[in-house]
């Protein structure tokens, strides 16, 4: 049940550490070392390409994953929206590697792209919160979140257990290959940082609640931007905005707002920047959150430390950079999450949908 909270979501945001903090235990042992099925490693091994099969949040998630699995691996990997790929897949490389992505394990759409995969007898893995779902059953492997159920329709903690569980993937390829960024990686360290960077996220609700009655209440529509790491952070963060609030909200790369998109920004239409620690971009996204507020923008930052302002709206504990994903989506999480409960919505159960999508 869900206890004292008034929604299942809030509940399952605050599971998060816990789920960071299982997930430790459960792919690596006291030494810190990789627990993952050595079958796995030897077919990604094996592969030339990793293509990841999704929809919606756990699509999301692959692009969180994907940098830090290419970097790890040394593997190309390709993102793929399961209801494309369902009718007609691209030109595969020679030796591709399949993983779905799916916290239900019930999708529909994903599961018509593992029918192809498994007639071309290709090998595949599922990364899902329930053991014995049809896409766990049916593919070549399986690695668990572990998340306990997620009840909510708007996924969270699914969304940040699947790019943990893809850290410890990514990290034990990685040392199989000899690879030195996977060897120098300390994922059980840096994952448990990231746990308390989520905890202390999770402090701030009042200040995101005082944020969003200020300057998401009453709008129509709003931007997340970011570069990098923070665009596909951006692309989640409005969905799940989108999804429970109706608010309608694009994710876009910041730099190319300009292109056309930056037409759209009138007075008060807020802005919500993702600026991750990646000083490269962060100076860029900022000349970019600038640009929307000289054409009348209502900006929110979201900072990590590092490149952090003292007027910045949110400031988000340091964590590795192949992990941001997960620490940056939390605030966004919470932002959707007040947008829908302060507009009196139904937060668990938005209008029009269902948790698993089942039909194509
Ligand atoms: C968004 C959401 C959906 C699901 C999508 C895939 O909050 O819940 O976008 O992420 O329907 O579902 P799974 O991961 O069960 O395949």
């Amino acid at each position: 049940g869900k206890g004292t909270y008034p929604f299942y979501m809030l509940k399952e945001i605050d599971e998060q550490p816990t789920v960071m903090r299982h997930l430790i235990s459960e792919y690596a042992d006291e030494n810190g070392a990789m627990k993952v099925d050595a079958d796995i490693i030897k077919a990604i091994q094996a592969s030339d390409r990793i293509y990841i099969i999704a929809a919606g949040t756990s699509y999301n998630a692959g692009f969180g994953a994907k940098q830090m699995l290419e970097d790890l691996t040394n593997t190309p990997v390709e993102l793929g929206v399961a209801s494309e790929w369902g009718y007609g897949m691209p030109l595969l490389s020679q030796k591709p590697f399949f993983i779905f992505l799916s916290q239900s394990g019930e999708t529909a759409d994903s599961r018509q792209v593992l029918v192809k995969t498994n007639e071309l007898g290709l090998p595949s893995l599922t990364v899902t919160n329930v053991p014995g779902s049809t896409l766990s059953r049916e593919a070549t492997y399986t690695m668990l979140i572990g998340a306990g159920p997620e009840i909510a329709v708007a996924s969270t903690k699914a969304y940040t257990g699947q790019i943990a569980t893809l850290a410890f993937l990514a990290k034990a390829v990685g040392e199989a290959e000899g690879n030195e960024k996977a060897k120098a990686f300390d994922l059980v360290t840096e994952l448990s940082l990231v746990a308390q960077s989520i905890e202390a996220s999770l402090s701030e609700k009042e200040a995101i609640a005082n944020i969003v009655k200020e300057r998401l209440l009453e709008t129509r529509n709003a931007f997340y931007i970011g570069r990098k790491q923070d665009y596909y952070v951006a692309m989640e963060a409005s969905l799940k905005l989108k999804e429970i609030s109706y608010v309608q909200c694009e994710g876009f790369a910041a730099g190319e707002l300009k292109h056309g998109t930056i037409s759209l920004i009138e007075k008060d239409t807020p802005v919500i920047a993702l600026i991750s620690n990646n000083p490269e971009v962060a100076a860029h996204t900022r000349g970019n959150v600038m640009e929307t507020v000289s054409r009348g923008a209502a900006a929110i930052v979201i900072a990590e430390e590092g490149v952090a302002r003292e007027d910045d709206d949110i400031v988000v504990n340091a964590v590795h950079p192949y992990l941001s994903a997960i620490s940056m989506v939390i605030p966004t999480q919470l932002i959707a999450y007040e947008t829908s409960l302060q507009r009196g919505l139904d937060v668990d159960k938005p209008r029009n949908l269902a948790k698993a999508v089942t039909v194509e």
